[in-house]
């Protein structure tokens, strides 16, 4: 049996990872979630044998320690995979200099992002490290974003979600400092991009219809983010396209690429 981890996994590209990888019954796939309860869209699969679902919130020590402990039952003690999907936007992120948000704001959304983008995966890899060390694969793999990258920001001098850029970029270098530290022991580490990805099918809360004004926005980001990309068709994966082709990546990377952000397409084609 191979032992994956997920954080995130009651919705969107999380969800995804447990409902592919459980398809091979050889897997034992365990969906970390905040609120197993509230997880609707994970129960409509979470009966499969090989799916077991655990709490813990990817921000708080305490719980991870005991989320560990929850796995390592269930495994007898050991881990190969973790996924550290858990993770996204909070408050309403926009630019450093944006004339309508006020100082405090910005430093609490700054913070809130670093927490939960950054400081997570360290608190969250600590916590499965022991089990880790006792699987086989030895790979950890951070879902993180291209809006982090800084060569990116460079080509397509886009200026919005900063704080949580700000978090992706920090978790590219923890991924960095994790990757190296840890090579003597055989382990991979990757901060993977899992492209543009709609999930809309299972957000959390419904969204209304955009409108024209979202709409021209929308277009007026992508085509920025396409200065990076020429030839991007501007639209979003699927995200069953996405978690395939990530899932790939993951199985194909090695030693040489510990550490070092690439997407979905196993490259710097970010789309
Ligand atoms: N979608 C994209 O285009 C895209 C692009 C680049 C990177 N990403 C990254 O991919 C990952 C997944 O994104 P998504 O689009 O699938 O997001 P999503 O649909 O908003 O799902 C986010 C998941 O993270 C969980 N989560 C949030 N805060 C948590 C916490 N403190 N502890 C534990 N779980 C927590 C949520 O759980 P609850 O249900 O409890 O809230 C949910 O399962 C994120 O790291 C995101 O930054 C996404």
């Amino acid at each position: 049996m191979t032992s994956y981890v997920v954080t995130g996994a009651s919705r969107g590209i999380g969800l995804e990872f447990i409902r592919q990888l459980s398809q091979d019954s050889k897997n034992t796939v365990i969906a970390l979630v905040r609120n197993a309860a509230k997880s609707e869209h994970l129960q409509e699969i979470s009966h499969l044998p090989n799916i077991h679902v655990v709490e813990g919130d990817v921000t708080s020590v305490e719980t991870m320690q005991k989320a560990a402990e929850k796995v390592a039952a269930i495994t007898g003690g050991s881990l190969d995979y973790i996924i550290e999907n858990a993770g996204g936007i909070y408050g309403a992120d926009t630019s450093l200099a944006d004339p309508s948000k006020d100082l405090s704001t910005l430093v609490n959304e700054l913070k809130g992002n670093f927490d939960l983008n950054a400081v997570s995966g360290v608190i969250t890899t600590n916590a499965f490290l022991p089990l880790l060390r006792k699987g086989t694969a030895k790979k950890i793999i951070f879902i993180s974003s291209v809006i982090g990258d800084i060569q990116f920001t460079r080509t397509t001098e886009f200026t919005g979600i900063v704080s949580y850029g700000a978090g992706k970029a920090a978790l590219n270098y923890i991924a960095q400092k994790y990757a190296i530290e840890l090579a003597s022991e055989g382990f991979v580490v990757l901060p993977l991009s899992p492209g543009f990805v709609d999930t809309s099918s299972t957000k959390e809360q419904k969204q209304d219809q955009p409108s024209e004004d979202d709409m021209k926005k929308f277009q007026d980001v992508t085509e920025q983010w396409a200065k990076s990309q020429p030839d991007w068709d501007r639209k979003p994966l699927t995200v069953q396209d996405s978690v395939t082709k990530q899932l790939k990546v993951i199985a194909a990377v090695g030693p040489e690429d510990s550490g070092k952000m690439i997407s979905q397409n196993g490259n710097t084609a970010w789309f």
